[in-house]
C-alpha cells in the first residue's frame, strides 16, 4: 500500500521531477565547467608567479653560483626565504648536485631530483603539479645560464596550491546552493504555470462537461482553454449532448403520442395549415418520380429504384404540389406537353410531374460526371475513389441553374416553399434565393455528409457549401451527418456557426441543420396485391423460380457498389460452407435494378456479381436446387412486396448508407410479424431498426453466422423483433418525415425577419 501510495505521489509530480532533473543537470554541468576554468586560471597564475620569482633570483643565484664554493651555499640561503604560499626554493650545480635550499624543501628531495635531472637533459624548464601526502604542489625548475648562455646551474622554486583545491570546493558548494535554489524556483514557475493554463481549465472542463451530461446545464463552455482546437470541440461537444438530449425529448413525446400516427390526410390539412393560402410546394430533384420507356415499341410508366422516389412521391401524392425534375425516360418528350408538364400518377392526377430536359453532354457532364462518379463516392466511404473533372463540374453549375429556371418560371410571382432534393443539386437553394429572397428553401441530403477530412478533396468544396447554405433549413438522415456537415463548413466556409442550436449565418441569411429520418409508407397504399391475389403471385414468383420448398431470404437493391451484395454473397458462400444442414433447403433471392450503367465502374460491378452468383451456384448447387437467384431486371412495386412477403429474412449489406428504405420496407411488409432483418450497421436505419441482426458485412464470419442466426430463430423471438420494429416504422412514417421537415422550413418564415442566428431552439417546433 505504501508502496503504491509512493509510485502516486511520484506519478503526480513526475513533471516537477522531470524539470528539475533537467535544470540540475544543465547547472550541473555548467557548474563543473566554471569550477574547472577557473582552477586553471588559479594555476595559470601561480605558473605566472612562480616563473616571476624565479626570474627574481635568478641575478643573485648566478651571482653567488660565481663565488667560492663555500661562500654560494651562505649567499643563497638568506636569499631563499620568506614569500608567501612559497614553500621555497632550491638551487642546484649543472651536475644536479644541490648547492642550497629552504628548509622546507627537504621533503621534496627526491621528486626534485628527478626534476632537475629533466632540465639538465633538455636545458630547459620543467612545470609540474605533484601530489605530496599533504597537499599539491607547484614545481617550476629553470635553468640558470651564464651571459655565454652555459648553463650553471637550476633554480627550482615550489608553491603549496593546496589553496587552488579549497576554493574549487568552495565554489562547488556555492553553485551547488545556486543550483538549488534555482531549481526549485524553476520548477515551482513550471507547475503553476501547467496547472494554471491547462491542470485547472481542464479541471473546469471535465466538471462542465459533468454537469452538461448530468444535469443539463445550458452555462457556457470554461473560458481559458490553451488550444483553440479544444475549445470549439467543446463546442460540438456541447451541441452534440444537447442534440442528443433534444432527440431524447422527442422520442420521450412521441412515445406518450403514439396513437398520433400521420397520415396522408393529415399531412395535408398539415400543409394547408403551414403553408397557409396561395401558396405552391414544389419538389426538385434529379430523378423523377414516373418515367415513361419505349418497351417493344410502345411507352410503358416505370417507377424508378431508389429511396428518394419511394419517399417523396406518398407526400406530393398526399399534399398536391409540383415535382421538378430531369425527364431521363427515353419515351418522356411523348408523353408530357410542351412545357414538360403531366399529371400524375398516370390515371389518378394528384399531382403536377414538370420534366426538364437535359442535351446528353448535360446529363453525361452533371449527373453520371460530377453527381455519381464525384460527390456520390464522396460522400460513400466505399473505397470508390472520386473522380473531379472541371468540365463535368461545369456541367453540374449549368444544370443546377436549368433547374433553377424551370421551379422560377414556376412559381411566378406567387409564394412557394420548396424543397430541394439531395446532392444533384447543392448549388440550387443559393440560385433560388438569389432570385427570390421570400420563397422558404429546404434541402434535403439523401446520402451520407462525410467527415471534413473527407469533403476537402473536392475542388470546388467552397462552392458546393456556399450554394448549400442559400437554403433556410438543411436536412440530413441522421445527427451524425449534420455534425459532420457543420463541422466542414466551420473548417472551409467564413461563416458563423451556433453550435447550440445548429445554424449556420452566412452572408447575413441563416440556414438551421437537422436532422430528419426519412421513411415509408404501408404498402397497402401502394395498391399491391392482397389475399388470393397475392398468394396467386407468390405462387407463381417460386414456380419461376424454384422456391417452393426452400426458406426464402431476398435482397433488394439498386446495383451499385455501396450496397455491399458482393459481401452479401460471399456471406451466403460462408454460411453454406459452415452450415450444410442448410443445402437445398435456403435459397437467397436477389432483386438488382441496374443503375447508372454508362459509369465503367456500375458495369463492371454487375459483371462481377453475375460471376460470383454463377461461382456460388457452381459450388453448392444441385439438380433442384440453386443457393442463389440473382434477378437483375427492374422489378415493379408489387413484385418487390411479394418477394417481401415470402422472404422469412431480408438482408440488407450496406458498405455505407444514408438511410436504406429497403430495410423499412420490409418491415411494413411484414404484417404477421414473421420475418428477419438483417442489417449492416453502416446504413441509416440501423439506428432506429435496433431489432435488426445488426452485422458489419466486410465481417464475412459473422455476417455467415448472422444468416444462420435469422434461419434458426425461434418464432417468438422473430415476432418480438419485428412487432417493436413495426411499431417505430408505423410512428414515425414518411408522413410524419414530411410533416417535421415542412413545419420547420416554414417557422423559418416567421423569423425571417430576426438578423443574425435564431435564439432559442423551440422556435422550431417539432410535429409528434
Ligand atoms: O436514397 C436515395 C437515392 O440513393 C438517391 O440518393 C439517388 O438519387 C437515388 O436513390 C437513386 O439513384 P439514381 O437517381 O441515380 O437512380
Amino acid at each position: 500500500m505504501a508502496v503504491n501510495k509512493f509510485f502516486k505521489i511520484l506519478k503526480s509530480l513526475r513533471l516537477g521531477i522531470l524539470v528539475a532533473c533537467i535544470v540540475g543537470i544543465v547547472t550541473g554541468i555548467l557548474a563543473w565547467y566554471q569550477v574547472q576554468r577557473e582552477r586553471e586560471i588559479d594555476l595559470e597564475d601561480i605558473n605566472r608567479r612562480a616563473h616571476a620569482l624565479v626570474y627574481q633570483i635568478s641575478f643573485p643565484v648566478r651571482e653567488a653560483i660565481a663565488r667560492p664554493e663555500n661562500e654560494t651555499a651562505k649567499v643563497l640561503g638568506s636569499r631563499l626565504e620568506g614569500y608567501g604560499r612559497l614553500i621555497g626554493f632550491a638551487v642546484y650545480q649543472p651536475d644536479g648536485t644541490l648547492i642550497a635550499s629552504a628548509q622546507s624543501v627537504s621533503e621534496f628531495a627526491e621528486i626534485l631530483n628527478s626534476i632537475v635531472g629533466k632540465v639538465l637533459d633538455t636545458r630547459s624548464e620543467v612545470m609540474e603539479i605533484v601530489r605530496t601526502h599533504s597537499s599539491p604542489v607547484h614545481i617550476l625548475a629553470v635553468p640558470v645560464l651564464s651571459d655565454g648562455e652555459v648553463p650553471i646551474g637550476t633554480v627550482v622554486a615550489l608553491h603549496d596550491i593546496s589553496y587552488v583545491d579549497e576554493r574549487v570546493m568552495n565554489r562547488l558548494i556555492h553553485f551547488a546552493f545556486w543550483t538549488l535554489i534555482v531549481t526549485f524556483l524553476i520548477v515551482t514557475l513550471v507547475i503553476s504555470a501547467t496547472w494554471l493554463a491547462y491542470d485547472r481549465p481542464l479541471r473546469h472542463l471535465a466538471q462542465w462537461m459533468r454537469r452538461l451530461r448530468l444535469e443539463n446545464a445550458g452555462d457556457a463552455p470554461p473560458s481559458g482553454l490553451p488550444i483553440a482546437l479544444l475549445k470549439s470541440e467543446s463546442d460540438r461537444l456541447a451541441a452534440s449532448f444537447r442534440a442528443a438530449r433534444s432527440a431524447g425529448r422527442t422520442k420521450s413525446r412521441a412515445k406518450v403520442h403514439a396513437e398520433r400516427v400521420w397520415t396522408r390526410n393529415r399531412l395535408r390539412a398539415h400543409v394547408i395549415d403551414c403553408l397557409g393560402e396561395n401558396c405552391q410546394l414544389i419538389i426538385v430533384s434529379n430523378r423523377e418520380p414516373y418515367m415513361h420507356q419505349l418497351n417493344g415499341g410502345r411507352s410503358r410508366i416505370i417507377i424508378p429504384a431508389g429511396g428518394l422516389v419511394t419517399a417523396l412521391d406518398p407526400v406530393l401524392k398526399a399534399c398536391g404540389g409540383l415535382w421538378v425534375a430531369h425527364g431521363a425516360g427515353d419515351a418522356d418528350r411523348e408523353n408530357a406537353d410542351t412545357s414538360g408538364r403531366l399529371t400524375v400518377p398516370p390515371g389518378d392526377s394528384r399531382y403536377t410531374l414538370r420534366r426538364i430536359w437535359l442535351s446528353r453532354e448535360e446529363e453525361q457532364g452533371y449527373y453520371y460526371g460530377f453527381s455519381n462518379e464525384g460527390l456520390w463516392p464522396l460522400c460513400h466511404q466505399a473505397h470508390e475513389r472520386p473522380m473531379f473533372r472541371a468540365s463535368d463540374w461545369n456541367y453540374y453549375a449549368q444544370t443546377n441553374h436549368h433547374f433553377a429556371d424551370a421551379v422560377l418560371e414556376e412559381i411566378g410571382p406567387g409564394k412557394a416553399v420548396v424543397l430541394v432534393h439531395d446532392y444533384h443539386l447543392a448549388l440550387l437553394p443559393e440560385i433560388l434565393k438569389s432570385s427570390r429572397p421570400d420563397i422558404r428553401v429546404g434541402i434535403f441530403w439523401h446520402v451520407p455528409w462525410p467527415n471534413p477530412e473527407a469533403f476537402r478533396i473536392c475542388p470546388w468544396r467552397a462552392e458546393i457549401l456556399r450554394g448549400m447554405l442559400g437554403a433556410d433549413l438543411i436536412g440530413f438522415h441522421l445527427q451524425q451527418y449534420c455534425n459532420n456537415f457543420l463541422d466542414t463548413v466551420d473548417r472551409m466556409v467564413e461563416a458563423r456557426l451556433d453550435w447550440d442550436h445548429f445554424a449556420v449565418e452566412l452572408k447575413g441569411h441563416t440556414s438551421l441543420i437537422r436532422p430528419y429520418p426519412i421513411s415509408v409508407r404501408s404498402w397497402a397504399e401502394r395498391h399491391v396485391a392482397s389475399g388470393g391475389d397475392l398468394d396467386l403471385q407468390i405462387s407463381e414468383l417460386k414456380r419461376q423460380n424454384k422456391l417452393e420448398v426452400v426458406q426464402i431470404a431476398v435482397g433488394v437493391d439498386r446495383i451499385d457498389y455501396t450496397k455491399g451484395m458482393p459481401e452479401r454473397f460471399r456471406a451466403i458462400a460462408r454460411f453454406l460452407e459452415k452450415y450444410p444442414d442448410h443445402h437445398g433447403k435456403f435459397t437467397f433471392v436477389q432483386l438488382g435494378a441496374p443503375s447508372r450503367t454508362h459509369i465503367r465502374r456500375y458495369r463492371e460491378h454487375i459483371a462481377e456479381l453475375e460471376a460470383l452468383a454463377d461461382e456460388i451456384n457452381w459450388k453448392f448447387q444441385s439438380a433442384e436446387w440453386k443457393p442463389i437467384r440473382f434477378l437483375v431486371a427492374h422489378h415493379d412495386g408489387p413484385t418487390v412486396y411479394a418477394f417481401m412477403q415470402m422472404a422469412s429474412i431480408c438482408i440488407v449489406s450496406s458498405l455505407h448508407d444514408g438511410m436504406n428504405l429497403v430495410a423499412k420496407e420490409y418491415v411494413v411488409a411484414q404484417e404477421s410479424g414473421d420475418g428477419v432483418l438483417i442489417l449492416s450497421e453502416f446504413a441509416g436505419a440501423a439506428r432506429e431498426l435496433s431489432d435488426a441482426i445488426i452485422i458489419n458485412p466486410y465481417d464475412t464470419e459473422h455476417f455467415a453466422d448472422a444468416i444462420y442466426h435469422a434461419a434458426e430463430m425461434e418464432a417468438g423471438e422473430r415476432k418480438t423483433r419485428m412487432e417493436r420494429m413495426r411499431r417505430i416504422v408505423d410512428e414515425n412514417n414518411i408522413y410524419r418525415w414530411a410533416a417535421n421537415f415542412i413545419t420547420d422550413l416554414a417557422a423559418t418564415q416567421t423569423l425571417e425577419t430576426k438578423t443574425g442566428i435564431m435564439s432559442t431552439e423551440n422556435s422550431f417546433p417539432k410535429m409528434h
